[in-house]
């Protein structure tokens, strides 16, 4: 199994991935209203890939990322779609592109993550619905599904109005992220944290960040073997 950045290659298996998991009907959602015509975020759309007996890459896992805007002026990053395999369902590889990806996120700059999804499964990762009760959503949706997440304290503080597509040009600010400065000096630095079989991962965080942000590092609480992540600046076996 590996976790990687995912490549043009991977679309065609990635549209079959997410019909089987959400219908053809998936297009009709409203969180497909705010991605319509915008670019995902690249740095942070991760596929997780398996091999079949011929040495296929056979995509198992997927997760994307959205520049958004809220109330016209706060930028954030919607996350989805996600989804695993049914066969891998449950076995923690969601769980586990989400922590890679939030870290991720961390890295380029992003302060925070909305998304419309079960709140019994996306609490685990710190995400809430106290912090989008102010926000509205482009379409019919189960306000109750649609939760936050603050990278950086504070960041949804007073973020309210209506969910939008991010101008043309807000739209690269985000996609690059803010402090993108940061990615190429914390990029390896998280690669290898997260691909660690153990050891205190928080280390290099706590460094950079303040306690706060420290505390909102996503380890990886599934240790297996057989995964690894690559993004072009690390790879490695764990
Ligand atoms: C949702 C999904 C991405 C989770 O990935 P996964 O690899 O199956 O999940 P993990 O192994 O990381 O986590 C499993 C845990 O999450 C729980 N869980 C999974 N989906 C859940 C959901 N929708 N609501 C609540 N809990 C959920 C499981 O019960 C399990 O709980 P446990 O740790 O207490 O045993 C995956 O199941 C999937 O692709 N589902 C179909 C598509 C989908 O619904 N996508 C999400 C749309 S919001």
């Amino acid at each position: 199994m590996i976790i990687t950045v995912e490549e043009p290659k991977h679309a065609a298996a990635i549209e079959a991935l997410l019909d089987a998991s959400f219908g053809p009907d998936r297009f009709a959602k409203t969180a497909y209203r705010l991605r319509d015509g915008v670019d995902s975020i690249p740095a942070l759309n991760l596929v997780a890939i398996e091999h079949d007996e011929h040495g296929r890459e056979v995509v198992v896992g997927t997760i994307r990322y959205w520049p958004i805007l809220v109330g016209g002026t706060t930028q954030s990053i919607l996350l989805g779609p996600i989804a695993v395999a049914a066969h891998l369902q449950g076995s923690g590889l969601g769980s586990k592109m989400i922590r890679m990806s939030l870290n991720k996120a961390v890295a380029l700059g992003h302060k925070s993550v909305i998304l419309v999804g079960d709140a019994p499964y996306y609490e685990r990762f710190g995400f809430s619905r106290a912090l989008t009760l102010g926000m509205e959503m482009p379409g019919p949706v189960d306000m109750s599904r649609l939760l936050g997440l603050e990278l950086v304290e504070g960041s949804l503080a007073g973020a309210a109005g209506m969910i939008g597509k991010p101008e043309q040009a807000d739209a690269q600010d985000i996609a690059i992220g803010e402090t993108s400065v940061l990615g190429p000096v914390l990029g390896p630095v998280l690669a290898t944290s997260i691909d660690m079989p153990a050891g205190d991962t928080s280390v290099p965080f706590s460094a950079l960040f303040s306690r706060a942000a420290a505390e909102r590092i996503w380890t990886d609480r599934v240790r297996r073997t057989d995964w690894f992540w690559r993004d072009g600046l690390q790879a490695g076996a764990a």
